[in-house]
């Protein structure tokens, strides 16, 4: 009988073995009558199956079966496995086909797909990287130049709105790929470093960071709102006794930001701990967790990195095994010196940020680095002033290619002083008393830092986008897929 095969396991060394294998089907291509050859693909491997008339066992029925499957249809194939007489580009099994007995069509996809999976835009030479371009270089050799082909260039827009055959491409497969590498080596990391996995509430009372950026809702009468973070409640669970804690969700923000960069939901890769002497203990975490992942990354992904590379070309991260600190002011300086305009104590925009991480990278050869000592103004109510000159922080952003991953800090735990710096910020403090409370019973020094899971990717993989590294993006016009 025929056994079930994976595309990706199929070897030379099973020539002449009876499979079946389920795929989709990638290309089809038919030459006259009697031959049809069939390019199966699962996941990202793809292998090419031959449908003949005269070989054996096969018949002009099959034949026309074949040649008439639309792309992407679910097709189980039984044949044998074959050795080709030359490599079939085009295909990642270059060295083996099937020469296929029984074919059948499982689950016939459209005749007129939206966007394609394999498909490939004739203008190569162009330099923007057009979405449907290189989507899968190497089967689209089979097809290059063949009479009606149609050139297609579909935008990301269209293609989110088709994400499930878009997510088909080997870059998106690899894409979450590397994303699950990410989450899974933050809590490798923080589990081996003494950290218990928390999930706090999604649904609560009052905004978690303050500011409009806030999804409300009706909680059954009571004005309720999505967690903009889980930084209220990962503190109480810190007060609750946890001395480590992290969490991996969901963190809602109703920011109309139409940027590259902007997410209304995405991932938090949340983490809070209690400090001993200096807020510089949670900096260290980061340095630990950020050199332990990137490493991982570059070492065990390599496949996906590549992959990725070919659709969106990047260059390798550069970071040092213990990450650049400098100061805000320092910073500052710098921008200064270079000539660009920033405004004294306040924050850094997008383009600041930018040419920062171009000057620390001239200067200090890093993608990676982290700023500390912010102005207090600029920063939550929650942040803790310096205890030398309360103008200033204790927290810190840490940056990849000039762009914002993670932000940090030290927290207020003095009720008092918590509930003053939330009222000068104009937060309703009654909305937020539990948690104002929860440090009246007994609550250490701690801190924390939070991270977004999209752009860790989008920024480790260079990929220009968030919507690239988020499976269904939410975006402020954004709520389909
Ligand atoms: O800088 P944010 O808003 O900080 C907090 O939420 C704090 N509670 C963290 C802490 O523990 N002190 O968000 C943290 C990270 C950012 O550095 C960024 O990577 C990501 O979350 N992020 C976003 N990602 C996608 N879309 C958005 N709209 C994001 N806003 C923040």
């Amino acid at each position: 009988g025929y056994g079930w095969a994976d595309v990706a396991a199929l070897e030379q060394s099973m020539a002449g073995r009876a499979v079946r294998v389920r795929g989709a089907a990638h290309a089809v291509r038919a030459v006259g009558r009697r031959v049809a050859f069939v390019v199966l693909r699962q996941g990202t491997s793809t292998v090419q199956c031959v449908v003949a008339a005269a070989a054996g066992g096969g018949d002009a029925g099959m034949v026309r079966l074949a040649a008439g499957l639309s792309r992407e249809s679910v097709v189980d194939v039984a044949g044998v496995v074959s050795l080709p007489r030359e490599p079939v580009h085009g295909t990642t099994q270059q060295q083996v086909e099937i020469q296929v007995k029984k074919l059948h069509c499982i689950s016939r996809a459209t005749p007129n797909l939206p966007i394609s999976v394999g498909r490939r835009s004739a203008k190569r030479g162009r330099r923007r990287q057009s979405q449907s371009c290189k989507l899968f270089p190497a089967v689209n050799l089979l097809h290059h130049g063949q009479a009606g082909e149609q050139v297609v260039h579909v935008g990301q827009d269209k293609r989110l709105d088709y994400r499930v055959i878009d997510l088909r491409t080997p870059a998106n497969q690899a894409i979450f790929r590397v994303q699950c590498e990410v989450e899974n080596i933050f809590r490798q990391v923080l589990l081996s470093e003494g950290f218990v996995g928390i999930h706090t509430p999604k649904l609560i009372g009052g905004s978690s960071e303050g500011g409009a950026a806030v999804f409300k809702l009706d909680y059954n009468g009571q004005p309720g709102c999505l967690a903009q973070s889980p930084q209220l409640h990962k503190q109480m669970a810190v007060c609750g006794g946890f001395e480590r804690v992290f969490e991996v969700g969901p963190v809602f923000r109703a920011e109309d930001s139409n940027t590259h960069r902007h997410l209304c939901e995405f991932v938090g890769l949340d983490m809070e701990m209690v400090i001993r002497d200096h807020y510089f203990e949670v900096c260290d975490v980061v340095d630990r967790l950020f050199v332990a992942m990137f490493d991982h990354l570059n070492k065990n992904c390599t496949k996906e990195l590549e992959t990725i590379d070919r659709q969106y070309p990047f260059k390798p991260l550069k970071y040092l095994p213990k990450t650049l600190r400098i100061e805000y002011d320092e910073g500052i300086g710098m921008l200064k010196e270079a000539g660009v305009h920033v405004e004294a104590m306040g924050d850094l925009n997008t383009e600041a940020e930018k040419k920062l991480g171009e000057l620390v990278h001239a200067k200090y050869g890093t993608d990676l680095y982290m700023l500390c000592r912010y102005p207090s103004a600029v920063r939550p109510f929650y942040t803790m002033p310096c205890p030398d000159d309360p103008r200033y922080s204790n927290s810190f952003d840490v940056f990849v290619r000039g762009e914002e991953i993670i932000s940090g800090a030290q927290r207020v735990h003095i009720p008092e002083l918590l509930a003053r710096q939330a009222e000068a910020r104009g937060i309703a403090v009654g909305s937020i008393a539990a948690y104002i409370d929860s440090f009246r019973y007994g609550a250490p020094p701690h801190g924390g830092f939070g991270v977004g899971l999209e752009r860790v990717v989008m920024l480790f993989c260079g990929l220009g986008n968030i919507r690239k590294a988020s499976l269904f993006p939410r975006d402020p016009r954004r709520l389909q897929p």
